[in-house]
Order: structure tokens, then sequence, then C-alpha cells
């Protein structure tokens, strides 16, 4: 994909959700680490971090007041929010993005190896292998990022995270990406995604791919 398009597409996710560019960065940068790991090449690697950024654009087509909706949400609107992975989906075709291992990872992001994620309920192979893999990235992000609620943070937070996915491996999640991501983890490597993409931080725009790519490399030479 344009990197140009992918950039306007997660400026226009970061303007309607809560999230933040922090959290794009560090689940591209995860994905990222994940994939060298796995030997992939750069090709299919700049794919998937592509994949990354854009894992919730389903969201633009979600209705405001539920995304940002304080306190819980009735069942009924967490209906709705289950659909993001449908419009990210069909949003994505209609910009005419043919690009599989994006299309894949926004439909199927939220499946669970046991079949009971949403929206389709797909189960173990069935899922495609991008999905299943930033599965695991995205509640590992879920888990560890600065929150009001939460009061645990940073290696704290992360350990219990990664005793959280490991406790989930073959049910919520495929166990081999469970093993390749907690693995990846205690070499310490991800470290400094952890500590330095915070929320509170000032973050580059996604768009600036050499930036990334040089905060990326600096660390590894590390
Ligand atoms: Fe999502």
């Amino acid at each position: 994909m344009d990197p140009a398009r992918v950039e306007q597409l997660v400026h226009a996710i970061e303007g309607k959700d809560m999230s933040t560019a922090a959290h794009t960065w560090r689940v591209v940068l995860y994905t990222r680490a994940m994939a060298e790991e796995a030997g992939l090449d750069l090709d299919r690697i700049r794919h998937l971090t592509h994949a990354a950024a854009l894992h919730d654009v389903g969201k633009l087509d979600i209705p405001r007041e539920i995304l940002a909706k304080p306190g819980r949400l009735t069942a009924e609107e967490f209906e709705v929010i289950k659909q993001h992975p449908v419009t990210g989906y069909a949003r994505l075709v209609t910009l005419d993005v043919d690009d599989p291992l994006v299309l894949d990872l926004v439909r199927f992001h939220h499946e669970r190896w046991d079949g009971l994620g949403y929206p389709y309920g797909y189960a173990l192979e069935q899922i495609p292998v991008a999905a299943r893999y930033f599965a695991v990235i995205d509640t590992f992000d879920a888990l560890t990022s600065v929150r009001p609620y939460r009061h645990k943070v940073g290696d704290e937070a992360a350990h219990d995270a990664i005793i959280e996915l490991k406790k989930g491996a073959g049910t919520r999640y495929a166990p081999d990406a469970v093993e390749m991501f907690s693995g990846l983890f205690e070499t310490g490597r991800l470290d400094w995604i952890l500590h330095y993409f915070n929320d509170e931080c000032p973050v580059p725009r996604y768009g600036d791919v050499d930036q990334l790519n040089r905060a990326y490399a600096a660390r590894r030479r590390e």
C-alpha cells in the first residue's frame, strides 16, 4: 500500500477513536520485530507493518458516541463494535486495497483460537496466520499501555501480561504465536518499545517511515 494513504487512514483513526499514535507505533514495531523473528522477507514485513497500523480502520465506521462512551457498553453497542473488522475490510476493499496480508489482519484480528472470537467465530488454522499473531500483540499492548485506571505499568505490567498470554495459549491465542512473542519479549529485545513509546510521550508522525526505520535500526544496534 502507498505509505501516504496508510498515514492518512491512521490519522483518521486516531482522530475518531481514543487510540493514540503511541499505540499505533508500538503495535507496528512489535509486528515488525515478530516478522523479523519469523524470518520473513522485507516486502512481507513492510506489508505487515501497514496491516498493523490499519488494524482498527473499521472503527471509522462505528458511531463516535459508542467509541467514546465512558463506562460500560450495552450489549447492542458491543454488537456494533464487533463489526469493526468487517467494516474495516469493506472500507479497504472500496479503496482498492488488495493486499491479502492487510485484508486478512484487519478482518480477522479479533478471532480466537478456540472459535469464541468475533465477528466470524473462526478457529484454529481457519484464522489467517497474520491475524493469529497480531491478536497476541494487540492484547499485550492493551495490557501494558498507560491507562488512568491501571496502577501497574512498565515491567510489572509486562510481566503480568506475558503470564496472561501464556494462560490463554490454546484457548484465546494460537500457542505458537504466544510462544514466539513471549520468547522474543524474554530476550529483552522488545523492552525499548514498551518503555519508549508510552502514551504520554510525543511520538513522530506515523507516516514518517524513515524516522521509524532509523529509530528501529538504532535500537536494534544497542
Ligand atoms: Fe480491533
